[in-house]
């Protein structure tokens, strides 16, 4: 869940897509994943064999949320590779939100909000996040969720305002807690400072909803798989 530091050898359906153009890698993920910038507004994900069901769940879904929210647009994609257009912004992660985690927190908050208010569960084809126990204690909002609700998956534009959301693989329907937990929680993993809860607060301020601690908990817990999968 890094900035590439070493060279990455690009794989050769990088090479075939950029067909000429500039690539490089500008993100490995702790599966062993990377994701390639191809000059000209492309992006291409390429994992390894054993994490190639992964983006092959993303498809469905990021072509699902596209009618409703900013997502990327699919062009193509085959076992292990995901081939998306760029959607407009930058990562919440992004240096140059490195010592404003205030606008990052709040673009987060105000992203989830976005989503959760636009997808529709009724429609929703998708089951639960993978995570997310079975036996989930009853909901406090059931809605679609973004399922990996990690900093580095929120977009913000040239003013620091949320723009996009990336990384649907995990997306499906479950209580409006299973983003938050998570997303709270990773804030302290991209901008760790030393006053407790302070930027969790802005995100759930632009949220719009007060922290539900046995909730938060419940779902941090289930993220590091500590519930019973069947509750
Ligand atoms: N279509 C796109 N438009 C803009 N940025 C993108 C696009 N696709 C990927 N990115 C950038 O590349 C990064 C990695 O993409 P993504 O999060 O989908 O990969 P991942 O390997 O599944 O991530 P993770 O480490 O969370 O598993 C994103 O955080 C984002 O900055
Ligand atoms: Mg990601």
């Amino acid at each position: 869940m890094t900035l590439p530091t070493e060279p990455v050898p690009t794989p050769g359906v990088v090479t075939r897509i950029a067909a000429g153009r500039p690539v490089r890698a500008v993100w490995r993920n702790e599966l062993g994943g990377v994701t390639f910038e191809v000059t000209g507004g492309e992006f291409v994900k390429v994992y390894p064999p054993g994490a190639a069901h992964l983006l092959a769940a993303e498809v469905p879904r990021l072509r699902w949320a596209r009618r409703y929210t900013p997502v990327p647009e699919v062009l193509a994609a085959g076992p292990g590779w995901l081939h998306t257009a760029r959607l407009p912004g930058y990562s919440a992660v992004d240096p140059r939100w490195a010592d404003r985690p205030d606008i990052a927190a709040r673009a987060i908050g105000t992203g989830l909000r976005r989503l959760h208010d636009a997808l529709p569960v009724a429609d929703c084809p998708f089951a639960r996040p993978s995570w997310v126990p079975a036996g989930a204690p009853p909901a406090d909002r059931l809605v679609v969720c973004h399922g990996d609700a990690c900093s580095p998956n929120t977009l913000l534009d040239d003013e620091g305002a949320f723009s996009g959301h990336v990384d649907l693989g995990d997306l499906g329907v479950a209580d409006r807690w299973a983003d938050l937990g998570i997303a709270t929680m990773s804030l302290d993993w991209n901008f760790p400072t030393e006053g407790p809860g302070g930027f969790q607060e802005l995100l759930l301020d632009a949220y719009g909803v007060a922290a539900d601690v046995d909730r938060v908990a419940y779902y941090r817990r289930a993220w590091d798989g500590d519930e019973p999968a069947a509750g």
